[in-house]
């Protein structure tokens, strides 16, 4: 409409300046023009939630649902017993998370009363773009970015060490990150080992995907971030397509997440070095009970112990946590595991 009044009077001003300059006198009017030809009908243009129902369908959605029901995440195992716990929720409960990735800060302000278990909103916040075709997809994930490892942070003393796989991975590492740092010898080359729960935490699996954060006694490990499933990203494996209570929001790894690589897989004992992991975990377990540092149940003994029988064991206790039996860094953890029998034997 704009467009079009401007132009009748543009049209105005240009007959007014006829007018004016002109000193011929006007003759009467032509006959009307012929009328023009019709033009053609504009294409549909494309429905504009058609991107955005691809995935905001209740169908769609009750599927994730379904998948979400079977996994760990939502079993919340462990939300009672650490979900409220200041020093324990930014990682066992949605509440505690989604405030510390709020203040940035390496526990809650207060205990939470009522934590509840990991859910979508944990994970899950509001898009970064809505224009998937020129800028990606894009899956809502709260957060993304380079994470500030927590070990190091509460190391003696403190250092910044930062991870950044540079994809969905690093929502992943936020939870899935040791806790306590490698030990370090006393004046006389000694670590005391003050309680049966001592170790890295359960969950290091992003620090050995990138080849860090083991106890590194000896030589012959690979430089961090070297191997080839560092790009593979948590996710890559973990929530690969869904099929058969595999993939997706099950986090369960299906074989069909390797053969894109490795193309021969029919199990993910992949040329059995699986089982030739779980066989060196076991050789270091006996090497640490002969040695007196871990007992029959799996637990340290409270002790003083030489620094490398120390390292040993905080090798130990995180291959054995992170269960992918060497899958997530083998060259990495096969060395810590090498060099900690020798240690011990
Ligand atoms: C690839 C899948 C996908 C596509 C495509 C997609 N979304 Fe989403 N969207 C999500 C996910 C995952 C969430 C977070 C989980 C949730 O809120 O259910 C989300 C969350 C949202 C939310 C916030 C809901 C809330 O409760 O806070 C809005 C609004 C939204 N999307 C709008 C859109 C619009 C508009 C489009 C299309 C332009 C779109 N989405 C396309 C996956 C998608
Ligand atoms: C930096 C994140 C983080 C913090 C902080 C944290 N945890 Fe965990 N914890 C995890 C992850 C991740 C797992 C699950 C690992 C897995 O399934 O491999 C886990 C697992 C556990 C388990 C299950 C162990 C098992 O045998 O399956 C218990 C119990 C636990 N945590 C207790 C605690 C307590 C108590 C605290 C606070 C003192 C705490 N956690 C703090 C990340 C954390
Ligand atoms: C532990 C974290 C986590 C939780 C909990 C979680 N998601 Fe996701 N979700 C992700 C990540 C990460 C991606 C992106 C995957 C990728 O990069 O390939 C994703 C992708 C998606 C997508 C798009 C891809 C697809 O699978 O279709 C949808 C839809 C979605 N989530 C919905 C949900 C809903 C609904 C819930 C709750 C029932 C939920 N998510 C819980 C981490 C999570
Ligand atoms: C908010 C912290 C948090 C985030 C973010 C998170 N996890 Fe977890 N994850 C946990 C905890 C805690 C457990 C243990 C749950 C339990 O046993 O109760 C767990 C368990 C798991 C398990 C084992 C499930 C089972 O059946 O025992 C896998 C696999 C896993 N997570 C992968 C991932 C991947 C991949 C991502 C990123 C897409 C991710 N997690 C993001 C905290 C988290
Ligand atoms: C190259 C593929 C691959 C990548 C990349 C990968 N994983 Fe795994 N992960 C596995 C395999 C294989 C297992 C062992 C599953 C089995 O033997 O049943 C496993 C085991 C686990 C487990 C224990 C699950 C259980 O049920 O016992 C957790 C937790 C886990 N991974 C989290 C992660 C996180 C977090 C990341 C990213 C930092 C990651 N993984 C990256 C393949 C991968
Ligand atoms: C993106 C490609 C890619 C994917 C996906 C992948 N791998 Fe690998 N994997 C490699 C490459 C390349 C190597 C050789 C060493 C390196 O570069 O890390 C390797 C090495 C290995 C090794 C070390 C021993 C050996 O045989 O060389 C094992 C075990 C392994 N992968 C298992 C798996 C399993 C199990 C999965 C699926 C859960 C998987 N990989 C997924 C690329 C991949």
């Amino acid at each position: 409409m704009k467009h079009l009044r401007l132009t009748h009077v543009f049209a105005m001003f240009v007959i007014a300046l006829a007018v004016a300059a002109g000193c011929t006198k006007e003759g009467p009017a032509g006959p009307a023009g012929a009328d023009g030809t019709s033009g053609t009908d504009g294409k549909d243009g494309v429905d504009g939630n058609a991107t955005c129902i691809q995935c905001h369908t209740i169908d769609y959605m009750n599927n994730v649902k379904a998948q979400y029901a079977e996994s760990g995440h939502s079993d919340g195992n462990y939300v009672g017993y650490a979900g409220g716990r200041k020093d324990c929720a930014m990682c066992h409960s949605d509440e505690g998370f989604r405030e510390t990735q709020h203040t940035g800060l390496d526990t809650t302000a207060n205990n939470i009363p009522i934590p509840t278990h990991i859910q979508c909103s944990t994970c899950h916040s509001f898009h970064e773009t809505l224009d998937f075709e020129n800028d990606g997809p894009d899956y809502a994930v709260r957060q993304n970015g380079p994470v500030d490892l927590v070990m190091y942070r509460t190391a003696n003393p403190p250092s910044l060490v930062t991870l950044d796989f540079g994809n969905n991975s690093n929502l992943c590492i936020n939870c899935h990150q040791p806790r306590t740092a490698p030990p370090t010898a006393n004046g006389s080359g000694e670590f005391y080992i003050a309680s049966t729960h001592y170790g890295p935490h359960h969950g290091p699996q992003g620090t050995y995907l990138q080849g860090i954060g083991g106890a590194e006694i000896g030589t012959g490990y690979p430089e961090p971030g070297s191997s080839t499933h560092t790009q593979a990203a948590c996710t890559g494996c973990h929530m690969h397509e869904y099929t058969e209570g595999q993939g997706g929001h099950t986090w369960e790894v299906p074989v069909a997440s390797c053969t894109p690589c490795h193309t021969d897989a029919s199990t993910l004992d992949i040329n059995g070095k699986q089982t030739y992991i779980v066989g060196l975990i076991e050789e270091l377990k006996t090497g640490l009970i002969s040695k007196g540092v871990l007992d029959a149940e799996g637990h340290p003994v409270v002790g003083t112990y030489p620094i490398a029988h120390a390292q040993a064991f905080y090798n130990y206790a995180g291959i054995v946590d992170d269960r992918s039996k060497g899958v997530h860094n083998y060259e990495y953890i096969k060395q810590l595991l090498v060099n900690s029998i020798n240690a011990v034997n």
